[in-house]
This record gives structure tokens, C-alpha cells and sequence, in this order.
């Protein structure tokens, strides 16, 4: 398969680019599109054969299930079986947005986008690009990020190419994503509602919408529990070279200028000297959840003897970018080489 790649304005989307994204989805085919947060792998959602396509092109496992993507509340309530008054008011303050709600299924929904189960997850996407695509299909789209299976999710173009090209149908380039980091999910049949996901909606925003106390978020990636969500397993969102990461500047000192160690340093921490080291700094939570995935990337193709990153500090605005980076990587103090 020829993989066409086509550009568009990510604020203005061209109607020629639309058409030709919606003439492919409507085929049957696979279009990779800006969301707001990374590139989504989009198929019609309610044709099984379609979204069969994704999995196979990500190499996705049939456990995974995907987020279907809505243009409004009154095709989300299609795709749920319930509506509850907090879907409503969550849809009805932060959508479209990043926020991905876990609702009962309606028969409408394909078993292949639920992975056989009961429930399935719902977003009004905020971007341009996406927003259009689903009014001229004129249904939903079934759409996860567009990367190979565990890898990186893309926020540019060039990292849908690099993972799938000759897989897809068609990329709509809209230059990088907005956010940069994938959606919150949040399960709304438990009580308290639990974050499956952290992401740019934090959990005090969905409290004063639900009221304190009502929310509950797993620990970390690392620590054990029980994963309601597939895509909390620990190994996702990997680079492919070996990547730890370190909690102190004391671990991080030790690494700084070892033949062939790319250092990153995420978040603020004055005065440290990278200047032995590739020098990769992303300050503030914002320019962190931006440029992550890219930075990442642009690590591995130097083919490092390993990656160390630098975590930024423990606290709430951090927390969805603490989450990637766990799920990236392992602990410095298990890297074999960290003692030469
Ligand atoms: O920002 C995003 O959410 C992007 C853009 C394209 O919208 N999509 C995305 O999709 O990140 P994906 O498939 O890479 O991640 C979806 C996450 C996975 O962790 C999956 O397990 C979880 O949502 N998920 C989807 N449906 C679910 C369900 N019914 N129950 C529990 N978790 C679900
Ligand atoms: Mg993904």
C-alpha cells in the first residue's frame, strides 16, 4: 500500500484535504489526523472491518480497546447505552477536549473498539481537523494514536510516516499537535470515577465539576495494582533504545558525560550542567507535554548507548508527564552500565 500524505492549514483545514480524508474513512480505509492532543489512527467506527485495519496496521493487540471519536453529545449518547447527569455536565464543560469518558456501550459499537468488553471510551476532539473529518463522514471515528503498537505516540506527521508508512491509507498533515500528550480517560461506571489515564485535564478539574472526593487515580506506572485500562500497562509509550530514568541530581551527575548517554532534563532544575552531555531541557509542564514525544524520538535516532532522563518533580501539574515518562523507562539504578 502507497501511503499519501497531504497538508492543511491545523486551524483552517482545507476542503479538498477533508474530502479526501472523509472519501477514504467512508471507503473503509485508515486516516491518520491531528487531534488536538497526538495524531490519531482513525477508521469509521461503526464499520468492524475498517477498524480491524487498525489493529493490524499498529500491530495493536485485541485486548487494547479504542477511543471512539464524536462530534457532539448527541452522537456520543448513540454510542453509550447510559447517559449519566456526569457525562453530561463533563461533556458539557470540558468537551471538545481532551478528556476521555468510559461510558456502558451501545450496541451500536463493534466488539473489535470495546476488546470484548462492556464499556467504551468517548471524546469530542478539539482540533480543526478532526472536528471536520467526523461532520463529513457524518458518524464516528474510531481513532488511537498513530504509532506502532507500544511505541511512542506521534505529535507530528513525520512520526506517523516514520511508524507507518506503506500501512495506511492516508496522513493529513497539520503541522505538530497542540497539546502533545493523550487524553485523560476517566471511567465513569465505577464509583468513586477513577483515572484510568492521567492527562492535561487533571484530576482537580474533574472534581469541581464532580465534587471533591469522588475521583480516585491509580498510583504511578511501576507500582502494582490491578490495570483497568490496557494502555496503563508499563511498558508503552517506549523508546526504542534503552531509557531510565533518574530522581536526583546526584544519579543523574554520574551519567552526565558517559560515551554515548543522552541526559534530558524535564522540568526546572537550575543549574544543572548538561554541558559534558546532549543537552535536551524541557522547562514547564506545557513545553514538556509539547515537545516529549518529539524529544524522545529525536534521541533515538542518535542510537545512544542509553537515554537518561532527569524526572521532573512530584507534584499535580506534573503528574501526566511523570506517567509517560515512567511507562519509558526503567530506573537508573538498573541500568547495568551506570556503574562504569
Ligand atoms: O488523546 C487521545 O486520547 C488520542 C487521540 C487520538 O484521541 N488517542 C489515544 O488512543 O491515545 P490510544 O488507543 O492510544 O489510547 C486509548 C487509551 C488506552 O489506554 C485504552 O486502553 C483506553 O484508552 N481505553 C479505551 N477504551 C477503553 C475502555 N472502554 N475502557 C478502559 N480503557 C479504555
Ligand atoms: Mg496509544
Amino acid at each position: 500500500m502507497k501511503t499519501q500524505v497531504i497538508v492543511t492549514d491545523p486551524d483552517h483545514p482545507g476542503p479538498a484535504e477533508i474530502a479526501r480524508g472523509v472519501e477514504v474513512l467512508a471507503g473503509g480505509g485508515l486516516t491518520a489526523f491531528a487531534a488536538e492532543t497526538v495524531y490519531g489512527l482513525g477508521a469509521q467506527a461503526f464499520d468492524p472491518a475498517a477498524v480491524a485495519a487498525i489493529f493490524a496496521a499498529k500491530g495493536r493487540p485485541a485486548v487494547n480497546p479504542l477511543i471512539v471519536h464524536v462530534g457532539d453529545i448527541g452522537q456520543a449518547r448513540i454510542c453509550a447505552s447510559e447517559w449519566p447527569d456526569e457525562a453530561d455536565r463533563l461533556a458539557r464543560a470540558l468537551w471538545p477536549g481532551p478528556l476521555t469518558l468510559v461510558l456502558p456501550r451501545s450496541s451500536m459499537i463493534p466488539d473489535l473498539i470495546t476488546a470484548g468488553g462492556s464499556t467504551v471510551g468517548l471524546r469530542v476532539p478539539a482540533s480543526p481537523v478532526a472536528l471536520a473529518l467526523i461532520r463529513g463522514l457524518g458518524s464516528p471515528i474510531a481513532a488511537p494514536s498513530a504509532n506502532r503498537s507500544n511505541h511512542l505516540s506521534p505529535t507530528r506527521a513525520e512520526h506517523v510516516v516514520a511508524d507507518l508508512d506503506g500501512q495506511i491509507d492516508l496522513v493529513i498533515d497539520s503541522g505538530p499537535t497542540a497539546i502533545g500528550l493523550e487524553s485523560t480517560v476517566l471511567d465513569l461506571t465505577t464509583t468513586p470515577y477513577r483515572i484510568l489515564r492521567p492527562g492535561p485535564i487533571l484530576i482537580q478539574d474533574l472534581e469541581t465539576i464532580l465534587g471533591p472526593g469522588n475521583v480516585v487515580q491509580d498510583a504511578l506506572a511501576g507500582s502494582t495494582g490491578i490495570l483497568k485500562s490496557p494502555g496503563s500497562l508499563a511498558v508503552h509509550y517506549a523508546p526504542r533504545s534503552p531509557a531510565f530514568r533518574a530522581s536526583t541530581r546526584a544519579e543523574v551527575d554520574r551519567a552526565i558525560g558517559l560515551e554515548g548517554v543522552v541526559v534530558v532534563a524535564i522540568g526546572g532544575h537550575a543549574g544543572l550542567d548538561l554541558s559534558r552531555s546532549p543537552r535536551h531541557i524541557l522547562e514547564s509542564p506545557d513545553e514538556a507535554a509539547r515537545g516529549l514525544y518529539d524529544l524522545m524520538r529525536r534521541c533515538d535516532l542518535m542510537e545512544p548507548r542509553a537515554i537518561v532522563v532527569l524526572m521532573p518533580p512530584d507534584e499535580p501539574r506534573w503528574r501526566a508527564v511523570r506517567d509517560r515518562l515512567a511507562r519509558a523507562t526503567c530506573p537508573l539504578a538498573e541500568w547495568p552500565g551506570s556503574g562504569d
